[in-house]
């Protein structure tokens, strides 16, 4: 017996791996995704570290990870005075922002500089750095939106990493890793395109990843300037160099596209549908759901507010709740200033609400998101039908890729002051069977889908932390031109050749047809 329980401790320490995981505190849906990778590592009996440099203080609170090894990196006096403008007009900006290529990047100058200045501030902590530097890290994983995670490991000598997207994918990446890049089909991260795109639209898609990729390289060739004093001095090659691309997309939901062996889709690790299920409401939201026959949850996520909404969309949207009193609407709402909403009698504001738990309960009919992949996944893997209004970034995307599946009604922000059409749409999602049905048939599909994404991270990571990284799956192609890539130059040269052939040819015959002529008006003189 005792045997045995040695066996199995000693089993287990051999396979515990030490993981680092760096994940920046500057908006909840990253962070989350990176803490689900972790959940799911620390569960498996590895040994993870959870390194937060703060981004946004007011996200402190939010980190909820499960390993003994949460590591907060503080900001210093020089980060707090740097990062101090600006944040919170800019999300009351979103609801109205009129999205384009060209101010998708003026708006993420603020992400800029608040990224720049959290490195600095990682970098002048050198409490944190002694302490990581004799942890012994047999793997690092990162998110690829700043070079600070890769440069930083490379400092604490580790040589094993991995990136993790916690969007479907990122167009930089996609460039930086080597993966086949094809504007015409696939919608950019950012754009308002699905999958079958005119003229224009192919255009603008191109202007979208184009411009996501030249913001990115603005913003790491701004943080590599902080890394000269440690020998580190181009990061082109970061990103190819790591082990794995995890994207959090899901290939049964998302729209296809070409990849590379390293890229690994672990969309969904962020719902846990048992967990979910198995979760209790409390006794007043029992009561709120079973006043009415139906309910409706409303949500527009934690960055843009509802309360920042126009008054113009509020009251409308408040108009329509008041055409279906068998309906009970829970609408979460930031704040206490309810003048606006008249007492009226289905509608419940909530400043924070259960959304996985009431999402998981029957009694919930529908939902009416902004679309952030959080809760996409959420509906998707919950099978609820759903009313998309994207907001800003990847929501567009989000919301044209769940549409596809036809358990979801995607509408514009700016078509929330049109009644008639919320109305519509609202009626629709909550008396049509056909959105329940279908929404149903992609939760089940999901269910059983063959690989589960947290067998997948535990199963890839390990594999990494025994045998990466893999120089040999980066693709040649990096090193081409598009020209070479494309075949370009071989079209060229091939129908170069083809037209010089066919004018050679049309010479000649003409040549001949011009002689014979001569020949045969010769001879005819001569018989004359
Ligand atoms: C787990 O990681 C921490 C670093 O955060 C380290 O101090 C500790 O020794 C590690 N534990 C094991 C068993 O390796
Ligand atoms: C609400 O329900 C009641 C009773 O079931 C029904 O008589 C009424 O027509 C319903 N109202 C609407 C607007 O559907």
């Amino acid at each position: 017996m005792q045997a045995i329980l040695f066996f199995l401790v000693f089993v287990n320490s051999i396979f515990a791996y030490n993981i680092l995981i760096y994940s920046p505190a500057f908006a909840t849906s990253h962070m989350n995704f990176m803490a689900h990778l972790a959940d799911a590592l620390t569960e498996a009996g590895h040994n993870v570290t959870f390194l937060v440099p703060i981004s946004d203080e007011k996200l402190r609170d939010r980190i909820k990870v499960q390993t003994k090894y949460l590591m907060n990196v503080e900001q210093d006096k020089i980060q707090k005075m740097n990062t101090a403008l600006g944040m919170d007009e800019m999300m009351q900006s979103l609801w109205t922002f009129v999205d384009s290529p060209r101010k998708n990047r003026k708006q993420f100058k603020l992400f800029e500089n608040q990224t720049i200045e959290t490195c600095a501030n990682l970098l002048r902590n050198t409490e944190v750095y002694e302490k990581l530097k004799n942890s012994g890290f047999d793997v690092a994983i990162t998110e690829p939106l700043s070079i600070c995670g890769l440069a930083y490991f490379k400092m604490l000598g580790i040589d094993k990493t991995i990136i993790a997207t916690s969007c479907s994918m990122y167009d930089h990446i996609m460039q930086l890793i080597g993966e086949p890049d094809h504007p015409s089909y696939v919608p950019a991260m950012q754009s308002s395109s699905t999958d079958k795109m005119n003229l224009y639209e192919r255009y603008l898609n191109y202007q979208h990843g184009n411009s996501f990729v030249e913001t990115m390289q603005e913003v790491f060739d701004l943080e590599i300037k902080l890394f000269s004093k440690y020998g580190i001095a181009n990061w082109h090659d970061f990103f190819s160099e790591t082990s794995l691309n995890f994207v959090n997309s899901n290939p049964y939901i998302d729209f296809p596209r070409p990849i590379i062996q390293k890229t690994i889709a672990i969309g969904g690790i962020s719902v846990n549908v048992e967990k979910i299920k198995s979760q209790k409401l409390s006794e007043e939201w029992n009561n709120i759901l079973d006043k009415r026959s139906q309910n409706m949850l409303i949500s527009f996520g934690s960055i843009a507010k509802s309360m920042d909404m126009p008054i113009e969309w509020r009251t409308n949207i408040l108009k329509v709740i008041e055409t279906f009193p068998n309906v009970t609407f829970i609408w979460k709402y930031e704040s206490d200033e309810l003048k606006w909403a008249n007492d009226i009698e289905n509608v419940v504001f909530s400043k924070w609400t259960p959304q996985t738990t009431l999402l998981g309960d029957k009694r919930v009919t529908a939902f009416l998101t902004h679309g952030g992949l959080g809760s996409t996944n959420e509906l998707a893997y919950l099978g609820k039908p759903a009313i998309m209004i994207p907001i800003f970034a990847d929501q567009m995307r989000n919301a044209n890729m769940l549409e596809r599946h036809n358990g979801a009604i995607k509408l514009s922000k700016f078509d929330l002051a049109n009644f008639e059409l919320v109305e519509k749409s609202i009626n629709n999602i909550l008396n049509d069977e056909k959105y329940s049905k279908n929404a149903e048939k992609l939760a089940n599909l999901l269910s059983k889908q063959p690989m589960k994404p947290k067998e997948t991270v535990i199963k890839y990571v390990e594999f990494v932390s025994e045998f990466g990284p893999f120089p040999t799956m980066d693709p040649y192609s990096r090193n081409m031109s598009k020209i070479q890539i494309y075949m370009l130059d071989i079209y060229f040269i091939m129908f170069s050749s083809y037209s010089i052939l066919f004018s050679v040819v049309v010479f000649f015959v003409r040549f001949l047809y011009n002689n014979l002529n001569v020949i045969i008006t010769f001879n005819k003189n001569k018989i004359d």
